[in-house]
This record gives C-alpha cells, structure tokens and sequence, in this order.
C-alpha cells in the first residue's frame, strides 16, 4: 500500500519512513516543504513531492494522492506561532481531509494529541494554558474527521513524545493518566494501524507500556 505522509520530515514521520525499510508491504510519498529536505527520503528510495499545507491548494494535495491508498497526518505548527497553529493543525488538517475525500482515498491516519475534547478545552481557558490554542485546534480537526468526513479514520492520541529509543512496547486505551511515549513508538503504532482494519474509525491513546505494539493496537 502506498501511503502520503503529510508532515514527512517531522520527528515521528521520518521513524515512520525508516519502518517502511523493513515493510515491503507500506510504500511511503513523502511530503516535505521544502527541497533541501529532499536527500533523507532519497537515500531510503522515498518518493517525495514539495507542497506546503498552508500555501498549497487542497486540489494540488488532491493531486499527490492520486497514486495512494492511503494519507498519514504527522504534520504540525510546534512552536511557530499561534496563527500557524490555526493553518497547519486546524485549517491544514481539514484541507488534507477533503482533499484525500476528493481523490477517493479512504484510509486516514491522523496523529492527534493526547487529550482533545471540551472538557480539555475548558481546562486551557480556566488556567490560561499555553497549549489550549493548540488543543483547541486539535479537537475540532478530529472532530472534523469523526464527524464531517467519510474517510476510514483512525486516531492516534499520544502522550508527550520523547526521543527515547522506542521499546516496542505500549498501553492504549482511553483515559490513561498522562505520560510520555517515545517518537519511534508512536510511528510504529501508525505502521500497525495501517496494517489493522480493525483501527479503522478508532481512537486511541498511546503511551509507553508492556504490551507488544501489534498486539495493543490489535485490541483497540
Ligand atoms: N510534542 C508532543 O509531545 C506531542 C504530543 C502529542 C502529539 N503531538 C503531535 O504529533 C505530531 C508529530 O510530532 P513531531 O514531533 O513529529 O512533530 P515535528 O517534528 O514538529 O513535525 C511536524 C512536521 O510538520 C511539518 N509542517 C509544519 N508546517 C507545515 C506546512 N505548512 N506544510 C507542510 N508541512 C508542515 C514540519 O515541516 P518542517 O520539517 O519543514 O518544519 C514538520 O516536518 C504533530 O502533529 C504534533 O502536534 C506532539
């Protein structure tokens, strides 16, 4: 299955693109900004393919995924201001969901945060939290793909990332206290989820735990 990823040359992403040296069965198009970013994908045999999500027209995303069978969101404003939170996370996420709509691709892997929802919401409003614009964002692009799409969604929420070797080992679930995962857990958990239909219109949070990757994802 070949898969765009939408945010190709992040932390997370690029474990991803080094799993699929070992997955014959996942093809990775990757999606950088800019094209100095070009040779880590050359090197692996990753195609790539230079659009930005803010500046770039849903029909140009509808484009690259002509020859995929799959999109992965890993993409993300981190730090750079609260209006590119609003166009990468909020606004960007939904351009890609419509354009994966517009090019018939059905499977859609997004990489949320840990905890979305109102009651996180009012939580960042009442103590002024530095995240709450971003988990704002957050939530109503999941939202949008729970509700707004008919894309065959899962939705990855995970603790705070570290750049920990990965252990192979998580706990999923829904309401877990807050912890860490390491990035390379969490692109292995993508890599499962593409691989279990049984994710599909799922979500889930991922922490570090003791369970085999495949095996929690299969049970969720
Ligand atoms: N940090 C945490 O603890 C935490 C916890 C839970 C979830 N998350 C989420 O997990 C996801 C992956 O995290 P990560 O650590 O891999 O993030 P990351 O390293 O910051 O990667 C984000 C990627 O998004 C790309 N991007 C940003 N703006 C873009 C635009 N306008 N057009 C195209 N691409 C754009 C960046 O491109 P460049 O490489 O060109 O900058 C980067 O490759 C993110 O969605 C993040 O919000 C993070």
């Amino acid at each position: 299955m070949k898969v765009l990823v939408v945010g190709a040359n992040g932390k997370v992403a690029k474990h991803f693109a080094d799993l699929t040296q070992d997955h014959t069965d996942i093809e990775e198009k990757a999606v950088i900004r800019d094209p100095g970013q070009k040779a880590f994908f050359d090197k692996r045999g990753i195609e790539t393919t230079v659009l930005d999500i803010v500046h770039n027209s849903i029909e140009e995303f509808a484009e690259a995924m002509n020859d995929v069978k799959a999109v992965i969101f890993s993409a993300g404003a981190g730090g750079s201001g609260l209006d590119k939170t609003v166009m990468v996370d909020l606004d960007g996420a939904i351009k890609i969901m419509t354009a994966a709509e517009k090019a018939n691709v059905k499977r859609f892997v997004m990489v949320s945060t840990f905890r979305t929802g109102r009651k996180q919401m009012a939580k960042g409003i009442e103590n002024d939290w530095p995240l709450k614009i971003y988990t704002i964002a957050k939530n109503y692009a999941d939202e949008w793909l729970k509700n707004r799409t008919e894309l065959d969604w899962t939705i990855i929420h995970p603790g705070t990332l570290t750049d920990e070797e990965g252990t192979g080992k998580i706990k999923v679930g829904m309401g877990n206290r807050h912890g860490e995962v390491p990035r390379q857990d969490v692109a292995q958990t993508i890599l499962a989820s593409l691989e279990n239909d049984s994710t599909i219109h799922k979500e889930f949070e991922v922490l570090s735990g003791n369970e085999p990757i495949n095996d929690a994802v299969k049970s969720v």
